[in-house]
């Protein structure tokens, strides 16, 4: 080998030492420090936090989905009677908060039409957020840990936003606009607005911006999510947010706009709303049919969606036995493996979230990405000695 080899080999291997430290610096709230999102592998959603331990959309069960290592924590966002943005799932407060112990609100009970169907209970936009302030959260199975009923209480959009902003690490936030013909319907918004007009206002004031994977975009990252097309449509340009077009059961007509499954899924559907979305967000099982708690043969909906470059994020994993179907023998990794390593799907969401990490960590590891890079140099270096080899002899 001549010295300018050397040179160059030595030099490699220097860059290959110093390169194999992390890429990343360590945890810190500075913004241009923070760890970054992953974005090789798909994306961990924290669905309601993590509220297969705790109590679903309440700060702990965010901040233990955060320490379990999501990409993402997932929130349905609602409104109170005074138009404050809420971080709660359904449109009562009666499963999974302490509603029904405050003998106070209990002429608050009432029926409205939701989704064509009559409904009855303790509305959310029947209380102001002071009222809901008083209100504790509860575990919506009871098969899942009790004994943090009564302890936290209903949090703001502007809480949740916080706590992602708060973490030590890039982590995302995936808010859905939920029921918006609802909340249009029943809360007064200023100026005539509209709940989804506010809505972005309040990303926009935490400086959530950027199309998806842009610079502003990685420092905040932020998928916004809806079952309403118009929704999406109406924020369209308001926003350069992604945006996830939520799809329901086989059954079910879009709330919205009435639709059926079946033209909401259509290649001629997926043409138009490409233009609006990034991805789509269906049921697990309306893509991968059950029958007799077995999965039969997929349908083609992911390789169509794939097809006119719209990622696939479904719902929802779940650990327990009730959930899983048999095929997966009780086991959440090969339901996880099916569905990363053969459905080939761009995120996942999840009421387990520290079960998905430790499976992708496992499978896929972070420090993978960095090994690649070494592996590549290595290659380049090897070759540059048996390239070098034949000159000399
Ligand atoms: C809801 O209840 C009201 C009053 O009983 C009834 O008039 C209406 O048709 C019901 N709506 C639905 C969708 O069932
Ligand atoms: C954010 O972090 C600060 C400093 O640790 C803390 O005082 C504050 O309560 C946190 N806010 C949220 C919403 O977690
Ligand atoms: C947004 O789009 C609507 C119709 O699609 C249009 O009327 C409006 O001017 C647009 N607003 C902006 C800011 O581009
Ligand atoms: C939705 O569409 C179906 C089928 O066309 C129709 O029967 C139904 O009345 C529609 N519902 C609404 C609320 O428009």
């Amino acid at each position: 080998m001549n010295s300018s080899s050397v040179a160059i080999i030595t030099f490699l291997l220097l860059f290959i030492k110093c390169s194999s430290r992390p890429l990343y610096p360590l945890p810190s709230n500075d913004e241009k420090t923070k760890m970054p999102l992953q974005t090789f592998r798909p994306f961990n959603v924290a669905h309601r936090g993590s509220n297969g331990e705790l109590p679903e959309e309440t700060g702990p069960s965010y901040l233990r989905a955060i320490e379990e290592g999501t990409d993402f924590i997932e929130t349905d966002i609602l409104a109170s009677k005074d138009g404050v943005l809420m971080c709660h799932h359904d449109v009562i407060l009666d499963d999974t908060t302490d509603v029904l112990d405050h003998k106070e609100f209990l002429d608050r009970k009432r029926t409205y039409e939701v989704e064509r169907a009559n409904m009855t209970g303790l509305f959310i936009f029947d209380f102001t957020l002071e009222e809901l302030k008083t209100l504790r959260a509860k575990q919506r199975y009871s098969f899942r840990d009790q004994q943090y009923n009564g302890k936290f209480p209903i949090i703001t959009f502007e809480e949740y936003i916080q706590i992602a902003v708060n973490a030590s690490r890039v982590v995302g936030i995936y808010p859905e606009i939920k029921s918006p013909v609802l909340m249009n319907q029943h809360v007064k918004w200023p100026k005539g607005k509209r709940f989804e007009d506010v809505f972005v206002e309040i990303l926009k004031k935490y400086g959530y911006k950027g199309s998806y994977r842009s610079k502003e975009w990685l420092k905040k990252p932020c998928f916004i999510q809806s079952f309403a097309p118009s929704s999406l449509l109406h924020i369209h340009n308001k926003t350069d947010l992604p945006k996830i077009f939520l799809i329901d059961d086989v059954d079910v007509r879009t709330q919205d706009t009435n639709q059926t499954y079946q033209e909401i899924t259509s290649d001629h559907y997926f043409n138009f709303i490409k233009e609006y979305v990034v991805g789509i967000g269906p049921w697990k099982d309306t893509i991968v049919p059950v029958k007799d708690n077995y999965i039969q043969k997929p349908t083609d909906l992911i390789a169509r969606a794939h097809a006119h470059n719209l990622q696939v994020h479904p719902y929802t994993f779940r650990n327990e036995n009730q959930f899983l179907h048999f095929n997966f023998c009780e086991d959440p990794y090969m339901e996880y493996d099916y569905w990363i390593n053969t459905m080939e799907v761009d995120g996942l969401f999840t009421d387990f979230t520290g079960s998905l990490h430790r499976y992708q960590e496992w499978t896929s590891p972070r420090s993978a990405e960095e090994r690649d890079a070494n592996r590549l140099l290595q290659k380049i270096s090897s070759m540059i000695v048996k390239f070098e080899f034949p000159i000399r002899t």
